[in-house]
């Protein structure tokens, strides 16, 4: 009868070390058969002793050092079950199971046999089963919960209760079983929820396993380094749970608002709410919030940035993480600091989880200040320190028009931009610019709009083109030239600019041409047309636009031209831009000291 109940263990064990991806060629030869290793972590202030286990099934070569920024060492002994042939590398023997109270004073777990065998659960441990237990070390039980202390003292718990909550009544070995699995317990049907972590961390409610699938004649035995609390977990589903929550009163109207009850209702997706408590959801302005909360679509957009797809414990978290959430290219950060807290965005999650049905939930006090759902554009550019266009703004009485409900954009100047000098859209290919500045298109959005930041103050052109020519005596031949023709057109403004671009011959670009062909150009209006209309193009072409090695064809109202930088040095065909980009009401001006003659 023994023999045969070896046997089967030999091949139960077998088939654990085969389903074990980690047990390679390389880790064989080097270590031998069935060698495991154990990662200790040591954490501050605590001399010598680690005070957290983390098991591989196998030897992991090369793993990383540190957990948390603790140092991490890593050991290699026996795999459960098997212990060394002297001389021979490996562990090859297998060692005749144990019943489970033996299994579990083998791992060190007094307190917990101690607490079983008090409530008479001797036989669940001794001649019972196939069970599977978690079992809390006894460390655990010296640093057990204050409010599970209180149940326990107050009997809202009974101490049955709570080690059959640690009892699951069939077999299971960790390699069998899919994450977010619940697995029913002997306390009441109350469930357990079992999750693997991409890092290989593996927690039952949250609660890492240290030591894994101990194998007893009887049952299975993982060491875990909390005592699980049954009052953390709720057959409810996660709607049920938030409503009932004294602390996400505001959080819950705006699953309301949102009409996201049903999804997050639902049982074939698993969720982690972070939910803000309320007060910190009170220290949003007051109209924010209201906003928000009056919003179905706010309200849901701000509920899906507390929303992640997949399962996280704290617990499980070993180095910094940054996992998506279902908001729009949103997500968080989660830091580690200590054992069983983490924080993202620097603030604390408290580790007062709820497991629920469905998913978990953690009430959180993040800082919202960085949320812009429900914020006017006045608010956002309070928030984006633009103190000088502000000002501006009031000064122009404008503060009401950009705190309502009508949606604007804003291209909104930096305060640097406002101290140096100088509002119409411009395009070249997809670069926009705006007054002939570069748009930096990452935006804002707010509630009645978009705040655009441009690095230069946008100021409405008051000089036309015929002021710039008719006020500056450097021009005077190209004005002669257009009261000639009487060509400088008006225009009228519209998306990526029907106003023109001129380049602006210096007096000195036509004495290039001798003073013979300068008469004679004046006397032939039929040429001096051509010239003028090369020197002319039918859209707004700021130089800021245009990116340096890249060649511009353009069409100007007679020839193609050729927009190139070189160097520093703006070129049009072989002709030097001296001075670029002068804005005016109706078109922008470069000025060249050549002509740029019509090639024929
Ligand atoms: C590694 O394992 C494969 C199959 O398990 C075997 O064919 C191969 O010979 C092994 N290589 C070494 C170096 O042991
Ligand atoms: C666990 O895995 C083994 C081997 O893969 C399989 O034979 C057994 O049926 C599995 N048990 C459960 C409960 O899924
Ligand atoms: C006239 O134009 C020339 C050439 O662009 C420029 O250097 C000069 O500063 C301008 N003069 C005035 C008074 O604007
Ligand atoms: C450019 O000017 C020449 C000479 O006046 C004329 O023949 C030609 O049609 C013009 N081309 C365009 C595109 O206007």
């Amino acid at each position: 009868m023994l023999r045969v109940i070896a046997t089967i263990f030999v091949i139960i064990i077998q088939q654990l070390v085969n389903a074990n991806n980690y047990y390679n060629n390389a880790t064989l030869q080097k270590y031998g058969k069935n060698v495991c290793t154990i990662e200790e972590v040591f954490y501050d202030g605590n001399n010598d002793l680690p005070t957290m286990y983390r098991e591989h099934g196998l030897t992991l070569d090369n793993r990383q050092k540190q957990t948390c920024g603790h140092i991490t060492l890593s050991r290699n002994e026996c795999c459960e079950g098997f212990k060394q042939l002297k001389g021979l590398p490996g562990c090859t023997i297998v060692k005749s199971p144990n019943n489970m109270l033996e299994t579990i004073k083998l791992l060190g777990a007094n307190e917990f046999a101690r607490y079983a065998m008090q409530c008479g659960l001797f036989d669940i441990l001794e001649i019972g089963g196939p069970y599977t237990l978690f079992v809390p070390t006894d460390e655990a039980f010296a640093k057990m919960d204050k409010s599970l202390k209180l149940a326990l003292v107050s009997r809202k718990l009974t101490t049955s209760e709570l080690i059959k909550y640690h009892v699951v009544p069939y077999r299971l070995i960790t390699h069998n079983m899919t994450s977010n699995t619940l697995l029913e317990t002997l306390n009441d049907g109350l469930h357990l929820r079992f999750n693997k972590h991409f890092n290989q961390v593996e927690t039952i409610n949250c609660v890492k396993l240290i030591r894994k699938n101990r194998i007893a004649k009887n049952g299975v035995v993982h060491l875990i380094n909390t005592v699980l609390n049954p009052h953390i977990y709720s057959n409810r589903n996660l709607v049920q749970i938030i409503n009932q929550n004294t602390e996400l009163t505001i959080f819950s109207k705006m699953i309301e608002t949102s009409r996201m009850h049903q999804s997050l209702k639902e049982t074939f997706q698993t969720y982690t709410v972070l939910a803000p408590i309320d007060n910190v959801l009170r220290k949003l302005p007051n109209n924010q919030l209201s906003r928000i909360l009056d919003d179905e679509k706010l309200s849901k957009e701000f509920i899906l940035k507390h929303l992640l797809p997949t399962t996280i414990c704290l617990s499980a978290i070993t180095e910094g993480q940054i996992i998506k959430t279902l908001g729009d290219d949103h997500s968080i950060k989660f830091n580690c600091d200590a054992l069983n807290s983490a924080t993202t965005q620097g603030y604390c999650i408290k580790s007062d989880l709820k497991l629920t049905f469905n998913g978990i939930l953690y009430a959180v006090n993040f800082d919202l200040s960085n949320y812009n759902e429900g914020k006017t554009v006045l608010q956002i550019m309070n928030d984006m320190g633009l103190t000088e266009f502000l000002q501006i703004v009031n000064i122009a009485g404008l503060a009401q028009t950009f705190d309502t409900k009508n949606m604007l954009t804003v291209f909104a100047p930096s305060n640097q931009a406002i101290k140096r000098q100088y509002l119409r859209l411009q395009c070249v290919q997809n670069t926009f610019g705006v007054e002939g500045q570069l748009l930096n298109l990452q935006h804002k959005v707010g509630f009645n709009g978009i705040v655009h930041l441009t690095n230069q103050v946008l100021m409405p052109s008051t000089i036309s083109v015929h002021d710039i020519i008719s006020k500056n005596n450097s021009f005077s031949i190209f004005m002669r030239a257009v009261n000639l023709l009487d060509i400088l057109p008006a225009t009228s403004p519209e998306f990526c600019g029907n106003h023109n671009t001129y380049f602006i011959p210096t007096n000195n670009a036509f004495k290039k041409l001798g003073i013979d062909r300068l008469i004679w150009i004046f006397n032939n209006p039929l040429y001096m047309r051509t010239i003028l209309h090369n020197h002319q193009v039918e859209r707004v072409l700021s130089t800021k636009l245009l990116k340096k090695h890249w060649q511009y064809e353009i069409q100007t109202k007679n020839k193609t031209i050729i927009l190139s930088h070189r160097g520093n040095k703006l070129m049009v065909n072989n002709v030097e831009v001296i001075e670029a980009d002068l804005m005016t009401t109706n078109g922008i001006v470069h000025v060249v000291d050549d002509l740029i003659l019509p090639q024929y």
